[in-house]
């Protein structure tokens, strides 16, 4: 006579990003390190005037509820004495953002199950105005750049975003403005595809990877002379992606036998942590009201 018994095993990857925390995990307690939403990068750079109004966005799941410290350049973000700056549940208000607001916005998200980062690099612009004072564009003479202040040395963007260098240019007769990536030139009459060349002034650079962080030149010529400026693009592809596992698979075993649940890590860019959950059921469910799973950790 069969005894048949359905046994539910899942097998948890918890990123170990501090051992400090994994060590208190081994508590009998459930629950979820924070993660953030898919679709929410983890690193991303937001560039806005002064004087708007600005939400960085930090929403993190995890059970219980994750704590939440922000950090700009590294430091605990001071919120006392600035009134134009509120934390609130998911999100750091910034009202009438400075240009010495600029920096890295860092948001740390943590319970007793793990951590998670979101990181902004803010940039907060005076308004200038589009053409510098200075620079004549009627003048007869070599191209100038019409705002020197705009142009940036070097660049960051996670993989997989884009990048818009932009040289904007005046002069008299009218320069015309080639692009560099390296030292290829790109031909705007051609390109598309990964290279779009827009209103010839702007280069944009899509679905970027780690080969493509290189340099970026612009070199503005008419028959008085030439001028160019050289960005350096650096492709940031630390982003915590969910660790790839094989396993366990569903096993039918007889009763009395001993039954062994394998998961291989495949894939993972942090060493992970593993956890062996028992599902059980109550009142016939394996999820509570909130769609929880019931379940035992049976080892960390
Ligand atoms: C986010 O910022 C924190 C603190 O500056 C840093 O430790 C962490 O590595 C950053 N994460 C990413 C993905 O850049
Ligand atoms: C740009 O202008 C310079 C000088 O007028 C000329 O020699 C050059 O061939 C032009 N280049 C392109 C790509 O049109
Ligand atoms: C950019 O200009 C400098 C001189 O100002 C010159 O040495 C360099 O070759 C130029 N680069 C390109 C790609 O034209
Ligand atoms: C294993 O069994 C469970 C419960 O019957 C089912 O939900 C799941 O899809 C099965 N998994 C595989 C890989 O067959
Ligand atoms: C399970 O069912 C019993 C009887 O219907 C009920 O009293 C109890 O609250 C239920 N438990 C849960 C966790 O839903």
């Amino acid at each position: 006579m069969g005894y048949i018994q359905t046994l539910v095993i899942t097998c948890i990857i918890v990123l170990n990003l501090s051992s400090e925390i994994a060590s208190t995990t081994t508590t009998k307690s459930t629950g979820a390190p924070p993660r953030l939403r898919e679709n929410d990068p983890t690193v991303e750079s937001i560039k806005v005037k002064e004087g708007s109004k600005l939400k960085l966005r930090c929403r993190a799941l995890g059970n219980p509820r994750p704590y939440t410290v922000w950090y700009k350049d590294g430091e605990r973000l001071k919120t006392r004495n600035n009134d134009r700056l509120k934390v609130n549940k998911n999100s750091l208000l910034i009202t009438q953002p400075r240009e010495e607001d600029s920096g890295q916005y860092s948001c740390h998200r943590e319970n007793q199950f793990g951590e998670a980062w979101k990181n902004y690099t803010l940039i907060v612009k005076n308004e200038k105005p589009i053409v510098d004072k200075n620079v004549d564009c009627e003048k007869v003479g070599p191209p100038q750049f019409k705002d020197k202040g705009e142009l940036n040395e070097w660049i960051a963007r996670p993989s997989q975003a884009s990048v818009d260098f932009k040289c904007s240019v005046c002069g008299s007769p009218e320069p015309n403005i080639t692009w560099y990536v390296g030292d290829r030139q790109i031909n705007s009459a051609v390109s598309g595809g990964k290279y779009k060349v827009k209103r010839k002034i702007s280069l944009v650079v899509e679905g970027l990877t780690k080969k493509d962080a290189t340099e970026y030149t612009c070199v503005a010529q008419n028959e008085h002379g030439f001028i160019n400026h050289t960005f350096e693009l650096k492709v940031i592809d630390r982003v915590l992606t969910k660790p790839v596992i094989h396993g366990p698979v569903n096993q039918t075993v007889t009763y009395m036998d001993d039954v062994k649940f394998e998961c291989k890590v495949v894939m993972s860019d942090l060493q992970p942590h593993i956890q062996w959950l028992k599902h059980y059921q109550v009142n016939g469910s394996f999820e509570n009201e909130n769609e929880d799973p019931y379940v035992h950790i049976i080892q960390v």
